[in-house]
């Protein structure tokens, strides 16, 4: 293991070594050094011993005869993997042929004249020495400090350093305060539920953990710090995903006296400077990153964090499906049917896979109807003219023809196809293009797509609700031209409907999204105090309700709020993605199960008996399984 973050460095040492032990050369040979780590791996050939001594800088060959140093190989006959020891002696070269050309290391050894127990291990509940072996990961989180010291955690969390130390330089040099936020607030609403934390000075009352510091970076551009960002820690209580954990890390930036470009100039570079320094090897692919609206993803991609790093996109078929008049006439009634109530009907097309089995065909069918849809219709392209479909018997020639010559497909390719409403028809093929892009090696592992994704719908229709909900964030602000429309259509502005102009707005929002991954998100906020009461309000709040939530911004953006705006940007998600991991937690050092649950420090848990009463707390109708019930829990 190699940490390029300490080349050969010498300050490093300390009164229990003088190299690390990744740091000796060739050159180092006859020289007198000492090296303490773990017993990586011990191999006794009776007059001589060989220990690999590990740090988390390297490996290196400690070598222990017994004729030279007979203390020392008692030491050495007593260690087991794992041990910490401490060797001092004289650095020599490998005899001509026994180098080792995979340690960097690996020229020379240290032969010990002086060993020394530092600390002796049990042996550990899985291999340390065997990267690639396959744990449990239930027992990696049990024993995590035992998975970090294997060199593949070790690595990635040393990555992660590199990242968030790339992220302070470019943001310093760019004029940013690093600011920190507190962690006891009031709620700072996400769209997930919040983590509470009773207040003992204050019985019956609690504190909200941040599911984001939005609101107090607002109030930090009032208070005129123009460039804030933070490394911050942010709590939601929400279902856990491969990339998702309920405490989770956000690069958090705010910007004063700027515009959409402006926030998306400098993340775009910043991004760019960040990913070079972390992981050099990886090519960004797109320079600049592309923009597209969120309605053109949908279009393209079916999803609003696309994986651009393949085509497949999906294609539109209403122009194979509809007559001269311009009506529906495929002689398919699904299709039609969609056509006609305003829906949409969609297709991608999966390059040579033509031959696709029947079976095949029904686990992307049953695939197809988990995502939502009602249906897969498919063409499978065959040698000659063959094709196979349960629809090609209700197309006529001529549709069948229009349709694949839409789609591009050639003999030995395979057409698939979903019609539904908009929103569904490309969520669906969306995440079909995912998988299929997948089973066929398309996206290359190697690159990094980089996308923006902006111009969002500003508000969604809450039928329960009655009101306009903000697609993201409360605060966003709208594009300048769409600003006429945040009124409603009956003209009182209390009283949202669906048919409100409104639902047309769009607002200065934009994530960025990185090989298929939801990056980051951000807006541009609204700072006028009268176009955030109207934004409000079709959003179903009342002044007061206002001032309950938000109450410390609204009055803020009385005393000078300058226009502002930001953004955030997953710093796990960042990290899995740059360590090429497909779940966050691999780039966590202590990450929690799918259950929230810590299994090494065995959290959450019951609380102290005496923390019931102090908190002036009382669980009801909660069993504790875990435990004998302790304090007025039932
Ligand atoms: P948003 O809610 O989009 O925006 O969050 C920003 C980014 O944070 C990351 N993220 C998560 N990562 C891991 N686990 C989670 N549970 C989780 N939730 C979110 C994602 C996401 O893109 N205050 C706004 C930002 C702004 O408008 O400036 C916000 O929090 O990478
Ligand atoms: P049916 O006539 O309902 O048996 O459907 C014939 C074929 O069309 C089957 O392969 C279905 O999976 C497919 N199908 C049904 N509904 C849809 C739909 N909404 N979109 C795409 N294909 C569909």
């Amino acid at each position: 293991m190699t940490d390029p973050t300490t080349p050969a460095a010498p300050s490093l040492a300390t009164p229990y070594r003088t190299h690390t032990a990744g740091q000796l050369r060739a050159s180092d040979a006859g020289s007198t050094a000492r090296l303490a780590g773990w017993v990586h791996r011990r191999r006794d050939h009776g007059q001589l011993i060989f220990l690999d001594v590990r740090d988390r800088h390297g490996i290196t060959q400690v070598v222990i005869d017994k004729t030279e140093s007979p203390a020392a190989h008692e030491q050495a006959s007593r260690v087991r993997n794992e041990f910490v020891i401490m060797a001092t002696g004289q650095v020599a070269a490998r005899l001509p042929g026994t180098e080792n050309a995979k340690l960097p290391t690996g020229a020379i050894e240290l032969r010990a004249a002086e060993l020394r127990i530092l600390s002796e291990s049990n042996t550990p509940p899985f291999y340390i020495n065997e990267p690639d072996a396959t744990v449990d990961e239930s027992l990696r989180l049990k024993y995590r400090y035992l998975d970090i010291r294997r060199e593949p955690m070790a690595r990635r969390l040393m990555l992660r350093s590199r990242m968030v130390q790339a992220i302070r330089e470019v943001h310093h040099a760019n004029g940013f305060v690093e600011v920190e936020t507190p962690t006891l607030i009031k709620s700072t609403p996400e769209g997930a539920r919040d983590f509470i934390v009773p207040s003992r000075l204050q019985p019956g009352s609690v504190y909200a953990l941040p599911q984001s510091p939005q609101q107090l970076k607002q109030l930090l551009m009032v208070a005129g710090i123009d460039r804030y960002f933070q490394i911050a820690r942010c709590y939601r209580d929400e279902d856990l995903r491969g990339d998702r954990q309920p405490e989770f890390t956000q690069l958090d930036i705010e910007m004063s006296f700027v515009d959409e470009a402006t926030v998306m100039a400098f993340v775009e570079g910043m991004a760019k400077q960040v990913s070079n320094a972390t992981a050099p090897e990886r090519t960004i692919l797109h320079d600049p990153f592309p923009v597209l609206t969120f309605e053109e993803a949908l279009e393209r991609f079916g999803s609003d964090k696309p994986d651009i790093r393949f085509g497949m996109e999906l294609i539109d078929l209403a122009p194979a499906l509809r007559g001269p008049d311009g009506e529906p006439n495929s002689g398919f009634a699904v299709f039609d049917g969609a056509l006609a109530a305003g829906g949409r009907v969609k297709a991608i097309m999966a390059p040579g896979m033509g031959g696709i089995t029947r079976r095949e065909i029904d686990e992307l069918t049953e695939r197809a109807r988990r995502f939502g849809a009602k249906g897969l219709a498919y063409l499978a392209l065959g040698p000659g003219d063959e094709i196979r479909s349960p629809i090609a018997k209700f197309l006529s020639e001529e549709t069948r023809r229009a349709l694949i010559a839409l789609t591009g497909a050639a003999e030995g390719d395979l057409i698939l196809i979903v019609a539904d409403k908009h929103e569904l028809t490309a969520d669906v093929l969306g995440r079909l293009r995912v998988e299929l892009g997948d089973r066929l090696g398309l996206a290359d592992p190697d690159v990094l797509a980089y996308v923006w994704v902006h111009r969002f719908p500003m508000y969604q229709w809450d039928a329960e609700g009655g009101r306009w909900d903000a697609t993201h964030n409360p605060f966003s602000g709208v594009l300048p031209e769409d600003e006429p429309l945040l009124v409603t259509s009956s003209g009182d502005p209390a009283k949202p409907s669906p048919d409100d102009p409104a639902g047309r707005a769009h607002a200065l929002q934009y994530d960025l999204a990185l090989n298929g991954w939801e990056l980051g998100g951000g807006s541009i906020r609204i700072h006028r105090h009268d176009l955030l009461q109207r934004s409000f309000l079709l959003q179903g709040q009342t002044l007061e309700g206002m001032h309950d939530k938000f109450g410390a911004v609204l009055e803020a953006f009385e005393f000078g709020a300058p226009p502002h705006g930001g953004i955030a940007l997953g710093i796990d998600r960042w990290a899995a993605l740059l360590a090429k991991q497909t779940n966050i937690r691999e780039v966590m050092a202590f990450p929690k199960t799918q259950s929230g649950g810590d299994l090494m420090l065995d959290a959450p848990s019951a609380p102290e008996p005496g923390q019931y009463a102090e908190l002036g707390l009382r669980f009801v109708g909660i069993e504790d399984k875990k435990k004998p019930a302790t304090g007025p829990a039932q």
